[in-house]
């Protein structure tokens, strides 16, 4: 099956897809993990992305749309992936139906509030990707996976979290009817706990 997870920042993409990715076996293939790597490898494309990304704006279409054609065609990506922030614009959807037959699109919704309290309290782990919130930390300030010490995104910031929003509104929900329109697209309420959340994607993922 392949999956795409929609939604504003912060609604859980990544952690409904870390969640999945153990559950079916298929890898999940988010484009901000892509670019912070190559940001952190200070690559061509990492070089390029920088200042979009750490500003909450939209990295420009024909970067990322390379970056995720080369990654469909890994051979782990040939029994179903899930892509995690990918598209993020009509242009890009339309682009990603040249080379990739989508079956679903899981629209994941949440208030702009909730995002918000959400976004300011995240860690991830700079080496495994895992994402945690600090009310499950307990205090801790390592990976629970690999040990490594965990940090917080640079626009993670209350101002930058702010564009995102703006950003999301403007350029990306557009896709929720682009994708209504083909039949594809299911809502969840992600509202509830990591676990509510997870049962309410399986659901939709059946239906
Ligand atoms: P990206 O990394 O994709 O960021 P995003 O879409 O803003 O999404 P997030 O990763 O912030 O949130 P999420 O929905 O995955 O939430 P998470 O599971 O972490 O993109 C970053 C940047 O890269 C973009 O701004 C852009 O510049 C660029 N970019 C990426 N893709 C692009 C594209 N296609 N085109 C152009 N540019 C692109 O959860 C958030 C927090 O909430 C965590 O702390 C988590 O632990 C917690 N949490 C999750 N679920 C629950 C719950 N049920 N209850 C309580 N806490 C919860």
């Amino acid at each position: 099956m392949n999956i795409i997870f929609l939604g504003p920042p912060g609604a859980g993409k990544g952690t409904q897809a870390q969640l999945l990715t153990k559950e079916l076996g298929i890898p999940q293939i988010s484009t901000g993990d892509m670019l912070r790597k190559a940001m952190r490898e200070g690559t061509k494309t990492g070089l390029e992305a920088k200042r979009y990304v750490e500003s909450g704006g939209l990295v420009p279409d024909e970067v990322v749309i390379a970056i995720v054609k080369e990654r469909l065609a890994e051979d782990d990506c040939k029994n179903g992936y899930m892509l995690d922030g990918f598209p993020r614009t009509v242009f890009q959807a339309e682009e990603l139906a040249k080379f990739a037959k989508i079956d679903v699109a899981v629209d994941l919704d949440l208030p702009d509030e909730v995002i918000v309290e959400r976004l300011s309290g995240r860690r991830v782990c700079p080496n495994c990707n895992a994402t945690y919130h600090v009310s499950q930390l307990g205090g801790s300030t390592v990976c629970k996976n690999c040990g490594a010490e965990l940090i917080q995104r640079k626009d993670d910031s209350e101002e930058t979290i702010r564009n995102r929003l703006k950003v999301y509104t403007e350029q990306t929900a557009p896709l929720i009817d682009y994708y209504r329109r083909q039949g594809i697209l299911r809502t969840v309420d992600c509202q509830g706990t990591v676990e509510e959340n997870f049962a309410l994607v399986k659901r939709a993922l059946e239906a």
